[in-house]
């Protein structure tokens, strides 16, 4: 079904995903129900994975990855939305929804893919197939907001409640993916065993032009000084904002209602200082410090 014609589907109350644990971790139930078929995912030795916990940067990643690899071609990355083009491969919906594990087990080699899966749940393919890896990770507190907001405005994912509600799930890790805590701290652990670029979105707000000579020299490629300037203008908030290829406004209202806040809310760091009152962020805080403890994982939220 063509996204045009699923604007006039009225998503009923079925189809809002319920969710379900695997290992301890929230996904949504039609993941949960086959998951087998996602844990014997095929990776192959060419495909780049991109991984992130929700909200920390996904898109913006998964565009410069596209930009790179189109040598800068503008047109060429805007054959297709982002989800189509870097297929979601853990996304498993019912009909009439296209499922991103499907997109990607028909796609040719060679693929870029997506996941946010914690490390632990990844399909063992990845490793056998020392397939590279870029994750980019969020300070805790803009991905908290970005997700509280973007959990008000799509409805495949369960609803945030109050903000001070919210606060709690996330710090609970009672979220689709789990816990932002152990799923950063995975990843981390996992980067010195594996082909992973491990990346920071308050490092590419700071420098992009760095950040990205940084997936250049990961992923082997060589580009001009030109097409690198090219890259950091695309793939800038502002312009990733107008792209409807990047944007999400291509999703039927029914599953996505940008009036309520847009997929493209702010694109900064440090909003969460917006949000969290004196309390709520000691709370957060001491907490923090808690399930932080003993890693050598730190994030900046100055930037
Ligand atoms: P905010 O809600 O804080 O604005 P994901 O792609 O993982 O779902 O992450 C979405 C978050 O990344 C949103 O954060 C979105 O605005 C931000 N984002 C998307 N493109 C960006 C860009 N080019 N520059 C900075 N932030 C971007």
């Amino acid at each position: 079904m063509s996204l045009e014609k699923m604007n006039d589907l009225n998503l009923n109350e079925s189809l809002v995903p319920e969710t379900k644990e695997i290992n301890g971790i929230l996904l949504t139930k039609t993941i949960y129900n086959d998951w087998d078929k996602i844990w014997n995912f095929q990776a192959k030795p060419d495909d780049l994975l991109i991984a992130t916990y929700a909200k920390s940067g996904t898109t913006w990643t998964q565009e410069i990855v596209d930009m790179i690899q189109n040598d800068g071609n503008v047109k060429k990355c805007q054959r297709a939305n982002t989800f189509d083009r870097q297929p979601f491969i853990e996304w498993i919906m019912p009909p009439p929804f296209i499922s991103g594990f499907d997109l990607a087990i028909n796609m040719p080699s060679p693929r870029t893919l997506k996941t946010h899966l914690p490390v632990q749940l990844v399909p063992p393919s990845f490793w056998k197939q020392n397939s590279k890896i870029i994750y980019m990770a969020r300070n805790a507190k803009d991905c908290l907001v970005s997700y509280y907001h973007f959990s008000r405005m799509n409805k495949f994912v369960p609803e945030p409640g109050t903000f001070e509600e919210y606060i709690d799930t996330f710090l609970n890790g009672r979220v689709l993916w789990g816990s932002w805590f152990d799923h950063v701290k995975g990843w981390w652990e996992a980067k010195d065993k594996h082909q992973i670029l491990y990346l920071f979105y308050e490092d590419m707000k700071e420098n992009p032009k760095r950040e990205i000579q940084k997936i250049l020299k990961f992923i082997e490629k060589d580009i001009s000084e030109e097409i690198l300037n090219k890259i950091i203008h695309h793939t800038s908030f502002d312009i990733m904002k107008d792209n409807p290829m990047a944007n999400y406004t291509s999703m039927p209202i029914s599953i996505m209602d940008h009036s309520i806040s847009p997929f493209m809310r702010k694109g900064m760091t440090g909003d969460w200082k917006n949000h969290f009152t004196v309390a709520q962020n000691e709370k957060f805080d001491e907490y923090y410090k808690k399930k932080m403890a003993g890693t050598t994982l730190t994030f900046r939220t100055e930037i």
